[in-house]
């Protein structure tokens, strides 16, 4: 059986990793324009580098949680045929034990290079300008996909979506495009399809079934009847 779970920022709330659009979420403090698009980063690099330097930094501190768990241990057990297509930019599902992760919207721990296209793993800030290791240019960013930006890899993810038996979305609200699309698409082709979070959301009914609660109580008891249907 091949299955497709998209996680959102809810995964990693029980980690300590602020959501996005919660009550407490990131974008309540600060202006989504101004920090999580080209044109912000242009305008203030200094103070898009130091939001994205904060948040990485906050990683050091942070660890999987059972949901993250969850995954890594059906990933044991299905092998090539579960595939992990996260909105995150955290590490948690690597750190869990996770190894089939598609970071659709980019990563925290790496760096792009706007000179020369080089991308690097990259831990510490990017708020003093460190020059690249490649071309040696100060012209390193974050590697996260801001809008209006391209998220990475959806080629790959199209397909897994086009061969997906079950598709699971978790801990998103669905409210950006093309995530939100993927459980029509998984639909489309016949995959069943599964709801897990905190709350309704506006895709609610759009999904075979639906559960609420914490990812990190729900994912484990989720993947243990997936596991136990053989
Ligand atoms: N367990 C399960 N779900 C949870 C939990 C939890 N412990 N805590 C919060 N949630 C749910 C919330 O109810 C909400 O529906 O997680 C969802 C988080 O939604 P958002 O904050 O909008 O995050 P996400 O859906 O991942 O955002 C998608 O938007 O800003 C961009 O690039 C950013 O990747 C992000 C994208």
């Amino acid at each position: 059986m091949k299955v497709v779970v998209l996680t959102g920022a809810g995964i990693s709330a029980e980690s300590g990793v602020p959501t996005f659009r919660d009550s407490d979420g990131l974008w309540e403090g600060h202006d989504v324009m101004e920090v999580a698009t080209p044109e912000g980063f242009a305008a203030n690099p200094v103070l898009v580098q130091r939001f994205y330097d904060l948040r990485r930094a906050h990683l050091a501190k942070v660890e999987p949680n059972a949901a993250h768990v969850a995954l890594a241990r059906l990933e044991e057990s299905l092998g090539d045929d579960l595939l992990v297509i996260t909105q995150n930019v955290d590490d948690l599902h690597e750190r869990a034990g996770s190894t089939r992760v598609l970071h659709m919207h980019g990563e925290l721990l790496s760096a792009l290079c706007l000179s020369c296209g080089a991308r690097f793993p990259w831990e510490t800030d990017l708020s003093d300008s460190p020059p690249c290791p490649a071309c040696g240019e100060s012209t390193l960013r974050p590697d996260v996909v801001w809008f209006g930006e391209i998220p990475y890899r959806m080629d790959e993810a199209l397909q897994a979506l086009q061969e997906a038996d079950l598709f699971v979305a978790v801990g998103t609200s669905a409210q950006v495009q093309p995530a939100a699309a993927f459980v029509h698409w998984a639909a489309e082709q016949g995959a069943r399809t599964l709801e897990i979070n905190l709350a309704g959301t506006i895709s609610t009914d759009d999904f075979d079934e639906s559960r609420q609660g914490r990812a990190g109580d729900l994912l484990p008891q989720w993947v243990e009847e997936l596991l136990a249907e053989g």
